[in-house]
């Protein structure tokens, strides 16, 4: 993982760290896709000149954004191809149980939308709940999300470049309101390296 130090200081956190561990044991690759959208996540902010105390919850959202999967078959969060639609029905759960996961724990406001409300979009379509209304950093997140999963490579798929990754999430930017400087933020990251996962 590229060096980072609220990152490394969040992923040793003595709370945080069992979260770490169940997301690692049960994939790897998922561990790089969370870290990778962690620090995506931290150069936006940093980026957009977010305050020092709000990071660490941002970024901690950020990291245990998909630990809800952790609690779905492997072979179902890792099929090489097209879901069926009872599939999806089963994977859309994972925004909730993670959030039902967490919400027992000290975690602030900030990282529990962004566990329940990363795969949601402004006008309705997004899952669990359909819902409309999240916080910026929630926005952020899942923007950082879609890129990591489009830009990198997966046991089934080649990485885009970052050009195709930005026409790929076009799509997405149409369905956000107040992200037009995260989009030029995250234009910019063409030579970021992200880590690589198996
Ligand atoms: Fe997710
Ligand atoms: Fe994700």
């Amino acid at each position: 993982m590229i060096g980072n130090t609220l990152l490394e200081r969040i992923e040793s956190d003595v709370k945080i760290r069992p979260f770490i561990r169940k997301i690692k044991s049960y994939d790897e690759n998922l561990y790089v896709h969370s870290t990778n959208v962690a620090y995506l996540t931290e150069c936006i902010i940093d980026a957009l000149g977010f305050p020092i105390r709000s990071k660490w919850d941002i970024v901690t959202g950020a990291l245990l954004h998909d630990i809800g999967k952790t609690f779905l078959p492997f072979d179902l969060i890792n099929k090489p191809s097209y879901l069926t639609g009872a599939e999806m029905a089963i994977v859309k759960n994972h925004p909730g149980i993670g959030y039902n996961l967490l919400k027992d724990f000290e975690l602030g406001p900030v990282a529990l939308d962004i566990v329940l409300h990363h795969h949601e979009d402004e006008i309705g379509e997004g899952y669990p709940h359909g819902s409309t209304d999240m916080f910026i950093e929630t926005k952020i997140v899942s923007v950082c999300d879609k890129y990591e999963a489009i830009r990198s490579d997966r046991p089934y798929k080649n990485g885009y470049t970052h050009e195709q990754t930005m026409q790929a999430l076009e799509y997405m930017f149409n369905r956000y309101t107040d992200i037009e400087e995260i989009k030029e933020i995250i234009n910019s990251f063409e030579n970021l390296q992200l880590a690589e996962g198996m």
